[in-house]
């Protein structure tokens, strides 16, 4: 039986047990230092306190200072925490990771390096890993229209495994496959790893529309397919102008996961936040304080960056992207307006 540890005992990481429990292989559940109550709930056999689904039988669960224990003779290490997390989790668990056959990611976000420059997580990971002088094998990217609850309560669930070696992603997509939890193979590694933190920015937006028709009494549905539109052609030109196919921003971790991330989660509620009438920094600080990450608000800044640094001749075309950090940094003009300038068609 191959083992599998993931990293991060929030909901993704949770969540995930329940399909790789399910395809047989063995799996060990690591929290960070943040984790502590997550894990007592689950040691209690209470649900999961974020995903409120009780954790598959047969997990083995390590708190923070096991995480040697956790990683020892384990064929795949899964990244499960928060973007902002990733590089500290990475050094802790470098040995560990080296050690291993691949290296899977559920995390999504962009992170700086030492000088700066913006790094899709991946990059980001090798690089860390190039720093120390260690080598750390394949490194496969997860992605699609996965909602943490779901994928415990073992409900339908596509997903895709973007790995630059196909072989790889065909054979985890193989490996960790049930009845319900269904895999893509793809070798877009920067397509899927575009969308995934990409969907999150523009999830606000699309909450933003339904805040709009919460705080005015009447629908914007037209103006929130147009957002939705928009939101996968900016995808699809960034993966592009990076490298990635086309096609990844139309397929699950473009659309699919857009779809998914705009109808509930953390980002779109904050959306609704603003939508509604609230201030984006106070709507923000109202979400921290209820203990509710929004991944988009940085990843938006970062994505602003990323444009600069690797693709300026997108700076004016991504305009659904410079209206979100518009209305981030606490825009006077009304939030409608600047969402239907920058997805409207223009007078031709
Ligand atoms: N929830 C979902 O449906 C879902 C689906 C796919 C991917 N993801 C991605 O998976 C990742 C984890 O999401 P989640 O839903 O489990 O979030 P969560 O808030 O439930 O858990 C966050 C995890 O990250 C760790 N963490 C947070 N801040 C950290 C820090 N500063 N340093 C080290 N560790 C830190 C926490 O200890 C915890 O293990 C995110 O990048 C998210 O976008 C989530």
């Amino acid at each position: 039986m191959s083992i599998i540890t993931i990293l991060g005992a929030g909901a993704m990481g949770s969540g995930l047990c329940t399909p790789l429990c399910k395809s047989g292989w063995e799996v060990r559940l690591w929290g960070t230092w943040l984790d502590d109550h997550l894990i007592d709930a689950c040691e209690a056999g209470k649900p999961h306190p974020r995903t409120k689904v009780p954790l598959a039988k047969g997990v083995k669960l390590y708190r923070s200072d096991e995480l040697n224990k956790a990683l020892e003779g384990a064929d795949v290490v899964v990244m499960s925490v928060a973007s902002v997390g990733v590089p500290k989790i990475t050094e802790m668990a470098l040995e560990g990771i080296s050690k291993g056959k691949a290296l899977w990611l559920t995390s999504k976000g962009f992170c700086p390096n030492q000088e700066g420059k913006i790094q899709l997580l991946p990059e980001a990971i090798r690089t860390i890993a190039r720093q120390k002088g260690v080598s750390i094998p394949p490194i496969v990217a997860i992605a699609g229209p996965v909602k943490a609850n779901e994928c415990a309560e073992g409900k339908p669930t596509a997903t895709i495994f973007g790995c630059k070696d196909i072989k790889v992603s065909q054979m985890y997509a193989r490996e960790a496959r049930t009845d319900v939890y269904c895999i893509e193979a793809t070798d877009d590694e920067t397509g899927v790893e575009i969308c995934a933190p990409m969907k999150n920015v523009y999830a606000i937006a699309l909450g933003i529309a339904d805040g709009l028709e919460e705080g005015t009494g009447f629908p914007h549905h037209n103006l929130k397919a147009a957002t939705f539109n928009r939101a996968i052609k900016e995808m699809s030109l960034l993966g592009q102008a990076l490298g990635a196919r086309m096609e990844t921003a139309f397929g699950l971790p473009g659309v699919g996961d857009l779809e998914v991330t705009g109808l509930s989660g953390r980002n779109k509620v904050y959306g609704v936040r603003i939508g509604r009438g609230e201030k984006a920094k106070e709507a923000l600080a109202e979400m921290d304080r209820l203990e509710q990450t929004v991944e988009g608000v940085p990843a938006a800044g970062l994505a602003a960056k990323l444009v600069e640094q690797s693709a300026p001749h997108l700076k004016e075309e991504l305009t659904l992207l410079k209206a979100v950090n518009e209305i981030l940094a606490g825009t006077d003009r009304p939030v409608v307006q600047v969402i239907s300038e920058a997805v409207l068609p223009k007078r031709p």
